[in-house]
């Protein structure tokens, strides 16, 4: 991706050689800059009947005025940005993504001219520069042009246009997983890509099926047993903090394919459940993140990778399992498997790392659909401060992100006349009863959030940062939440 991208000093001569389209940014009050008032005197006044023209203190900021065609440049068309350069971060990055949806894929000369936040205004740019092309034999008509960005400041601002890069590339490499089919993307080409990480100086570690044996990890055993493929579990580590620094935990859901198992899932709209890996991918978007700006904290992602598959060896309705913690489990529906295969993962961290906090992360329940919808991820924590710092990471980065309620009184719902617990609670509140029993594998001195990703992972049209298909969501959000929280200054 970064060879997509080239930054420059702003260079007012590079105006009439480029033949794609060219953007600047125009000042609400119409006022002319040295960018603008140079391309009005090539338009021969164009720019100016825009600023003049009536209704011009109607446009709202952000919104993206075109000239196509226009005179005296090779350009196909000019867009000028209408934007404040004083305007606040995440009004910056609107308006780049607004100008990103308009340029398609065409070559793009961006005249940032004196934006302050230039590099959020570059970062929408970039995060609406997305395509996932991976087998498509004829790419030509949509693989984008190049993004010519240019700033008065860029010897200051090159350092932070690297960050948004690097926040986006990470993004890219999130929606990649997620949009990847099941036939390539399986749990062991999943742990590969996670292996490939390790250059970035993570620590990369694959458990397999017989040392998650010997740990006790049947819950999570019991999900992967009907597949083909077998489980793992990926323990991923940034040791960028102090040494003794305890490290923050997140933990994804890698359901490389949800058929529902031998409570096998209706077949129309099955071919979505590739998504069901959304979690694990957050998790390792993230840590790719934290690497590659070289994060100043110890952080650890781990992430269950098994398929949910029916078959002769599938786990059935009504076996009783044992988890890593002791807990039994009653698998009332073998369709309720991500909670399964969280328990394990979320117990053997605690055990292993004592995080100062943890975060898991799952395409959990199609209840949060019906409640958040697609807007919002749903949020649930025993740790009110842990989870106002999260919604707050959430509202800077522009993610939507909700609180739902946990509580004890949900818990009779999850009662087993054999087992110390069943897996699932019925119709009602679908999404905090499968929150409520993760939480029965978390311990009282652990700061906990569990986000449900199911509405937002994925989505069927275009959404603000992203083209219809997998999202990213979540990765810029922990992204901050541990530069904001837990990185030492
Ligand atoms: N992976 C699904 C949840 C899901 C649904 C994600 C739609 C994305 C879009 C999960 O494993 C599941 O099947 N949940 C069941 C739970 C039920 C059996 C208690 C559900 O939500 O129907
Ligand atoms: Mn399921
Ligand atoms: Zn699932």
């Amino acid at each position: 991706m970064p060879e997509n991208f080239e930054f420059l000093e702003t260079n007012l001569d590079l105006i009439p050689e480029v033949t794609g389209r060219i953007a600047a940014i125009l000042a609400p009050d119409g006022g002319l800059d040295q960018v603008t008032r140079r391309l009005n005197k090539l338009t021969k006044g164009a720019v100016l009947r825009v600023t003049q023209d009536a209704d011009f203190h109607k446009r709202k900021s952000g919104e993206v005025i075109t000239l196509a065609y226009p005179m005296g440049v090779q350009a196909k068309a000019i867009d000028l940005v209408v934007l404040d350069k004083r305007a606040e971060r995440n009004a910056a990055r609107r308006a780049g993504v607004s100008l990103a949806k308009l340029r398609g894929n065409e070559e793009l000369l961006v005249l940032a001219g004196a934006l302050r936040f230039a590099d959020s205004f570059f970062q929408g740019i970039a995060l609406r520069s997305y395509n996932f092309l991976a087998h498509k034999e004829k790419k030509d008509d949509s693989s984008f042009g190049k993004v010519t960005f240019s700033h008065n400041k860029m010897e200051t601002l090159k350092p932070l246009l690297e960050t948004s890069v690097a926040i986006t590339e990470a993004v890219f490499f999130t929606r990649d997983l997620v949009n990847e089919p099941a036939n390539i993307l399986t749990t062991t080409t999943f742990a590969e890509r996670l292996m490939d990480l390790v250059p970035l100086g993570l620590e990369v570690e694959v458990l397999d099926e017989a040392e998650l044996a010997d740990l006790g990890m049947r819950a999570l055993l019991g999900v992967g047993q009907g597949s083909a493929s077998p489980s793992k579990v990926v323990v991923m580590q940034w040791n960028g903090g102090a040494p003794d620094q305890q490290p923050f935990a997140l933990v994804g859901k890698g359901v490389v394919f949800d058929t529902g198992g031998i409570s096998l899932k209706p077949g129309a709209g099955m071919q979505d459940m590739t998504m069901d890996m959304g979690g694990a991918a957050v998790v390792a978007g993230t840590m790719m993140a934290l690497a590659s700006r070289k994060a100043k904290a110890n952080v650890v992602g781990l992430v269950g990778l098994v398929e949910n598959m029916p078959s002769g060896t599938a786990i059935r309705p009504g076996d009783v399992i044992t988890s890593m913690k002791g807990d039994t489990i009653e698998v009332l529906n073998t369709d309720a498997e991500g909670r399964l295969v969280l328990c394990d993962v979320m117990w053997y961290t605690q055990e292993r790392f004592n995080p100062v906090a943890m975060i898991d992360l799952a395409t959990l329940t199609g209840a949060i659909i019906v409640g958040l919808g697609h807007e919002n991820a749903g949020v649930f924590s025993n740790d009110d401060a842990l989870c106002d710092a999260l919604l707050g990471a959430a509202k800077s980065e522009n993610e939507g992100a909700w609180r739902m309620p946990l509580g004890a009184a949900y818990n009779k719902l999850l009662k087993s006349r054999i087992a110390d617990m069943a897996n699932i609670g019925g119709r009602p509140a679908g999404s905090i009863t499968a929150a409520q029993f993760l939480q029965r594998f978390v311990k009282d001195s652990t700061p906990w959030a569990h986000i449900d990703i199911a509405g937002v992972a994925y989505i069927k049209s275009d959404s603000d940062h992203a083209p219809a298909g997998a999202t990213g969501w979540g990765v810029m959000t922990l992204n901050r939440l541990i530069s904001d929280q837990f990185e030492s200054p």
